[in-house]
């Protein structure tokens, strides 16, 4: 059954646009797309695709034809940079070791390194790691230690979230795109928006009173719901919206009040991507972290938890009995990255460059009436295009042309919510690179600004 597709989690791949941009692409790039849609299940998303990578390396992806795209999205495993030399260097010494598997019920010492790397970088208080191959696992394990340690069953989430594949990632995802069709979701999954500063339905612009109509709608369901086992969010919203520290200073005591665990998705804001090692550094300590992506240094999938020693006690249960659980080439390649990102400050330059890019987007925001507004904290950042700077209509179809003109010159980024284009760079570039980002997109303002 054909269905409209929504445009919640990106730019999709039925469009006009889309179509325009491979009549562009050369012959043999075109039969490789072919080939691929006629062999894999079609997804609005993934398949068919936009282009064929013959090689993804630092910042840069390229195509078969070797032109380079400074990529802003690299599905955020890119902290270290594709293909970085140092953790390929690791891996591949793994696994001239032999021992690049250990089966359940055995453990090695890079998964312990790894482990215990963790409990040191992780905010104070976490202490106790659980790894899974990919982020979707990870969220659910933390749902699940959520539920066994308080012995409730119900979920507070935020709206257009994204938390993964699978039915309990997907059902506290806010995002109809990932359920619709599937049937009951795991149920008590409930839901409320994410704060707001730019777009809230009561047009407030002070912090302080978007903050307060937005714990006022999570207090509502908590005087209702006694059986809430925790809360889960991202720290930083993915459009950006960076909450205030109040915020969640405030979401954190009603978990105590109410008895929650509080779980922070660092899937993409861990590692350094907003100035800090773990997003969560500029809020507050949640009760379980949930890392993914990155943890594989771009190489390999890896997830996992870290929580508190406190909740050690399901020694006769099982949450997260998975194959790769303690995987040493994976582990291998999370401590190779971890220990690049700290020797090359990739941390501190995020933070810098982030300010840079969010300077220079304000400037731009001064001459193209289309900026709306621009969000964002070190290199996790959003331009939110608009039609009309008063209603914010958001800008949808400007946004798409502007993605393939940037692409076109060799700037790859991802949209989202329709109108928001989205800026993670693997955290290894540098002020140039920066520039590059701020005249590709000038240049593509310039052909299709409403003025
Ligand atoms: C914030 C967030 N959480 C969870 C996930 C799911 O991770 P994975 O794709 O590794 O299952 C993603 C993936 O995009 C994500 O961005």
């Amino acid at each position: 059954m054909q269905q409209q597709v929504s445009l919640e989690q990106g730019d999709v791949n039925q469009s006009t646009l889309r179509q325009a941009y491979h009549s562009g692409l050369d012959d043999a790039t075109k039969a490789l797309i072919a080939e691929d849609a006629a062999v894999f299940l079609h997804q609005a998303l993934s398949t068919p695709v936009m282009n064929v990578l013959g090689k993804t390396e630092g910042p840069y992806i390229y195509d078969l034809q070797g032109k380079a795209y400074l990529d802003l999205h690299g599905n955020g495993v890119h902290a270290a940079g594709f293909s970085n030399a140092y953790v390929v260097q690791k891996v591949i010494a793994q696994l001239n070791q032999s021992l690049a598997f250990t089966p359940r019920r055995y453990t090695n010492q890079p998964a312990i390194n790894l482990a215990k790397k963790l409990v040191e970088i992780t905010p104070h208080g976490l202490d106790r790691v659980l790894f899974c191959p990919g982020g979707s696992e990870a969220i659910e394990t933390a749902v699940m230690l959520a539920k066994q340690i308080t012995g409730r069953w119900k979920t507070l989430s935020f709206w257009d979230s994204y938390h993964g594949t699978g039915f309990q990632s997907a059902a506290i995802g806010g995002e109809e795109h990932f359920s619709t069709g599937n049937g009951p979701m795991v149920p008590g999954a409930f839901h409320v928006e994410f704060p707001n500063y730019y777009r809230n339905p009561w047009g407030l612009t002070n912090t302080d009173d978007v903050d307060t109509e937005y714990l006022r709608q999570i207090k509502i369901i908590l005087q209702r719901n006694p059986d809430m086992a925790a809360v889960i969010g991202e720290p930083i919203s993915a459009t950006p919206v960076v909450p205030s520290q109040n915020y969640w200073l405030a979401v954190k005591d009603l978990c105590k009040q109410y008895g929650m665990l509080l779980i922070f998705d660092e899937i993409i804001e861990g590692f350094g991507r907003t100035g800090k090692m773990f997003a969560s550094e500029h809020f507050v300590t949640p009760d379980v972290l949930v890392l993914g992506k990155s943890l594989g240094g771009g190489l390999m999938p890896f997830a996992g938890i870290v929580t508190r020693d406190e909740y050690n006690v399901l020694q006769n249960r099982s949450i997260g009995h998975f194959t790769h659980e303690k995987n040493p080439l994976c582990s291998v390649a999370g401590l190779a990255t971890i220990e690049y990102i700290e020797e090359h400050n990739l941390v501190e330059n995020s933070a810098l460059l982030g300010d840079y890019l969010l300077t220079q987007l304000a400037n731009l925001q001064e001459t193209y009436p289309i900026i709306g507004h621009v969000a964002g904290k070190g290199l996790h950042i959003g331009v939110d295009l608009v039609r009309d700077r008063q209603t914010k209509e958001r800008a949808i179809q400007e946004a798409e042309t502007i993605m393939y003109l940037c692409m076109q010159d060799g700037v790859a980024f991802k949209i989202i919510e329709g109108n928001v284009i989205t800026m993670r760079p693997a955290l290894v570039i540098d002020k140039g690179h920066c520039d590059t980002i701020i005249s590709t997109l000038k240049k593509a303002l310039d052909k299709v600004s409403i003025r």
